[in-house]
């Protein structure tokens, strides 16, 4: 007869091929504490339901507790023979407490013990992704109030625009991780519902009480329907999702400080601590770590396609290719909290050039907006028609080969006859950028008022 849990209608052992790629121990002992967290939850309703006596419950939770110390100091006999960590933990549950330990698995499976384990990772990431994320914007809101009158241009198509100061900048992406945020508790709170007790995927005909389970392990509520409960990952799903898209928040600001440390920009420097030398060229600092965040993102997406594809077309209920849900997440939460912690040590780290910077924020005629607000007001004329008027200052002053700010009053006549020298006083970037105070403008003004709100809004305690 074959030693597997399954026994009695087996009575050859599986080839070591069909072992090898049944196993999933590799990766989901990662559920230990969760399984037996779970397993106690389990336990303990069915002695309260009296579907199994107190003295076997007993002996199970203390078999329990003890294997959750073995897990917690790496002394669990793991055997990867025996499949799955579910497996593992019953089975060395028995070796330590005798028969008794059979009596865990009633009324349950394993289609409902994985979901409830993963759904308890899944959240357990969640929450520490909402930490780290924390205290990523804390780094970034600080920065910001740094550097709140810094000027730099502000880029559309990579070409100058206008001019912005950098804590405005920099608060653009305390904002999309506020959001980022907010979207990983949106599935946090969705994921909140118990599969345990959904057996196989029809139920069970022991006396269970679902709500008591349920509010053990912290869930807001079992799951209504038993074959969705077993056969659902969207709460995986989502997690990637919500993590697909944090990390292409992080790649576009690892990109934007690839840019700003490029010697031809030259708007920030890294230290030592976050920059490698080339093995060739004496003179090279290379920004490997913001390169690593930008590149990281593909993994990271590639793992929501990849689930996406193994759960797209799944027939109800429990399939084993469900297995492959695992390595997916746990390999987005390991690269997403590498790169938060990279990208974290990255905005401390980084010493903005305010005088390059502002010498870019003045180039490309950044201030013609601002040439060409003034005229609409001065003139009262539309929009549009300043606009060409602005648009053949620029001309001319691209044909002379300066600046707005460097034409002659004959040269502004040439451009409109109504035009004199006082446009010029709006040409600096200082006034263009405190001339911004509309709301979520980037008037320095504005931006220490962003961020005492900013603080308020995402670092109060509870604030997500
Ligand atoms: N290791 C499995 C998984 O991760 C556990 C559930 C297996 N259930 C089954 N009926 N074979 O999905």
């Amino acid at each position: 007869m074959s030693g597997k849990m399954w026994g009695g209608r087996f009575s050859a052992d599986p080839s070591k091929i069909m072992t090898e790629i049944n196993g999933s121990l590799a990766f989901d002992r990662r559920l230990g504490k969760q399984d037996v967290r779970g397993s106690i939850a389990h336990c303990e309703m069915l002695v309260e339901r009296g579907i199994i006596g107190k003295e076997d419950g007993a002996a199970i939770k203390q078999g329990l507790i003890r294997i959750e110390q073995e897990l917690a100091t790496g002394t669990f006999p793991f055997k990867p023979a025996l499949e799955d960590i579910h497996m593992n933990v019953e089975q060395h549950l028995t070796d330590l407490i005798g028969a008794a330990g059979g009596r865990l698995h009633t009324a349950r499976s394993r289609n409902d013990q994985v979901a409830t384990d993963f759904r308890m990772w899944v959240r357990s990431a969640i929450e520490n992704i909402d930490d780290e994320l924390r205290r990523l914007q804390s780094e970034l809101i600080d920065k910001a109030e740094h550097n709140a009158d810094i000027i730099m241009p502000g880029f559309t198509h990579m070409q100058v625009g206008q001019p912005v100061t950098f804590g405005h900048h920099l608060l653009a992406y305390v904002e999309m991780l506020g959001r980022d945020r907010s979207r990983f508790m949106d599935a946090r709170k969705r994921l909140n519902e118990c599969p345990l007790g959904a057996g196989a995927m029809s139920g069970t005909s022991f006396p269970i009480d679902r709500h008591a389970t349920a509010a053990k392990l912290d869930f807001d509520r079992p799951m209504a329907n038993s074959m969705d409960a077993v056969s659902d990952r969207d709460f995986a799903l989502e997690f990637l999702a919500a993590a697909a898209i944090l990390a292409v928040h992080l790649s576009r600001l690892a990109e934007e400080m690839v840019i700003w440390v490029s010697p031809p920009f030259g708007f920030i420097t890294f230290s030592d601590a976050f920059t490698t030398g080339s093995s060739m060229m004496p003179q090279k600092r290379n920004p490997d770590a913001a390169e690593l965040v930008r590149a990281k993102s593909g993994r990271i997406i590639g793992a929501l396609m990849g689930l996406l594809t193994v759960m797209k077309a799944l027939p109800l209920t429990y399939s084993k290719d469900m297995q492959e849900d695992k390595e997916a997440a746990f390999g987005v939460f390991d690269t997403l909290e590498l790169c938060i912690a990279a990208m974290l040590g990255m905005v401390k780290d980084m010493k903005p050039n305010p005088v390059r910077m502002k010498e870019c924020a003045k180039s490309g005629f950044s201030t013609a907006t601002d040439f060409a607000d003034w005229v609409t007001q001065r003139l009262n004329i539309p929009f549009r028609e300043a606009h060409h008027i602005t648009g053949r200052a620029v001309k001319i002053a691209e044909g002379k080969g300066c600046d707005l700010s460097q034409l002659t009053a004959a040269d502004l006549v040439q451009a409109d006859s109504r035009l004199t020298t006082e446009v010029l006083s709006v040409l600096t970037v200082e006034a263009a950028v405190a001339s911004r105070t509309s709301f979520g403008g980037t008037a320095p003004e504005n931006v220490r008022a962003q961020v005492n709100t900013a603080r308020e809004r995402f670092l109060t305690a509870g604030a997500r």
